[in-house]
C-alpha cells in the first residue's frame, strides 16, 4: 500500500527520525559534503505540485529540494489544469500517477488531498489543505530541535486562531515530548478530533497541553510562542473575525512574560501590525526565517523518506542516525 502524508501524525512513528536526517543532512549539505550533494534519489523522477492557492514557501522550497534531490519539479496552477472543472480528482489522480513519482497538494478541503491520496498510486504530501499543513509542522520541530538542545521542560505556545497549522503544531509538539499550550479566543478552537489526539499523544508522550482563552496564561514563562494570521487564505469574506482577536498580537509586553531565551515562530507570510509587531518578527530571538529555510531541508527528508524509503535509511545510516 502507498503510504502518504496528510497530517503529521502519518509519520508519528518516525517523526524524530525524519527531522534528525534533516537536520544532520542541512549540515553535511551546507558544508559541501560529496555524498551528501551527489545524493540523488529522485533522479529520473518527476514530482508534480498542483496549487489552488498562492504559495511563496511551500512552491520554492519543493521545487528547489526536488532539483537538489536531482528530480524534477513540476508545478500545476489549477486554473491552468482540467481538476475541479471537467475532470474529478480521483480521476485526475490516476492519471498523474502514470507520470509522477510523487505528489504534493495545496487544497481548501482536506478531503480534497485525501480523495487524491485515496487514488494515487504514488505518495501524496499534503501541501496545505484547511485543516492540516503537515510540511510546515515538520520544518517547525526542525527548527525547534536546532534551537533547544534540551526538550525536557520546554514549553511551545500557540496565541492566536485555531487552524491548520496549530493543529499539526499541537500534534508533533505532543509527539515529541514537548509541553503544549495554546491560547484560542472562544469560538476559534482547533477541531476537536485533533484536539483528541494531541491529548492522547500527549498522555503517551508525558507531556502537557493546556488550552486556555488567556494568551498571558499560556506565554507565562515559556520558550517558544507562535501565531499565524487571524484570517487564512479562503477566509477573506471573515473579516469580523479580527475583532475577537483583540489582545492576541503577540508584540513586547507578551514577550516579557515569557522566559528570558523567548523564540518567536511564524509559519509565514505574516501580517505586520496584526498578529505580531515589527518589534518582535524583527526581534534577534524571532526565528521565523530558519523556519522558511527548514521547509526545504523538512521536506527532503520527507520526500525521500515516502518516495525512496531505501535510499532515506541508507543515507541515515551513514549519517550515523541508525
Ligand atoms: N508557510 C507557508 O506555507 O507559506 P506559503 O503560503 O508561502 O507557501
Ligand atoms: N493558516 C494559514 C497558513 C498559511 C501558510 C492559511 O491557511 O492561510
Amino acid at each position: 500500500m502507498v503510504e502518504h502524508l496528510l497530517a503529521i501524525d502519518d509519520v508519528k512513528d518516525d517523526l524524530e527520525q525524519i527531522l534528525k536526517w534533516a537536520i544532520e543532512f542541512k549540515r553535511l549539505w551546507k558544508q559541501g559534503d560529496e555524498v551528501a550533494m551527489n545524493f540523488l534519489p529522485l533522479d529520473t523522477m518527476t514530482i508534480g505540485s498542483i496549487y489552488e492557492k498562492p504559495s511563496t514557501r511551500t512552491r520554492v522550497s519543493f521545487e528547489v529540494g526536488i532539483d537538489r534531490l536531482g528530480g524534477n519539479a513540476l508545478t500545476l496552477l489549477k486554473n491552468d489544469i482540467q481538476l475541479g472543472k471537467s475532470e474529478t480528482i480521483g480521476d485526475t489522480s490516476q492519471v498523474l500517477s502514470r507520470f509522477l513519482g510523487g505528489m504534493t497538494y495545496r487544497c481548501y478541503g482536506h478531503e480534497d488531498v485525501t480523495e487524491l491520496a485515496k487514488h494515487a498510486t504514488v505518495p501524496v504530501l499534503n501541501a496545505l489543505s484547511y485543516k492540516h499543513h503537515p510540511c510546515q509542522a515538520a520544518a517547525d520541530l526542525m527548527t525547534i530541535m536546532e534551537h533547544f538542545d534540551n526538550r525536557e521542560n520546554l514549553v511551545v505556545t500557540w496565541v492566536g486562531d485555531g487552524n491548520n497549522v496549530l493543529h499539526d503544531l499541537m500534534l508533533a509538539c505532543t509527539m515529541l515530548g514537548i509541553d503544549f499550550r495554546y491560547a484560542v479566543p472562544e469560538g476559534y478552537e482547533p477541531d476537536e478530533d485533533v484536539v483528541e489526539r494531541s491529548t492522547a499523544y500527549a498522555a503517551e508522550h508525558k507531556s502537557e497541553l493546556m488550552r486556555t482563552v488567556d494568551p498571558k496564561k499560556a506565554t507565562d514563562g515559556a520558550h517558544v510562542v507562535y501565531t499565524d494570521v487571524f484570517i487564512s487564505m479562503g477566509e477573506e469574506h471573515m473579516e469580523d473575525k479580527m475583532k475577537s482577536f483583540e489582545g492576541y498580537q503577540v508584540n513586547e509586553e507578551m514577550v516579557s512574560n515569557m522566559d528570558d531565551g523567548w523564540r518567536f515562530m511564524h509559519c509565514l507570510p505574516a501580517h505586520r501590525g496584526d498578529e505580531v509587531t515589527d518589534w518582535v518578527m524583527d526581534h534577534e530571538q524571532s526565528i521565523v526565517f530558519d523556519q522558511a529555510e527548514n521547509r526545504m531541508w523538512a521536506q527532503m527528508s520527507l520526500l525521500c523518506y515516502f518516495i525512496s524509503p531505501d535510499a532515506w535509511s541508507a543515507m541515515g545510516e551513514f549519517m550515523g542516525l541508525v
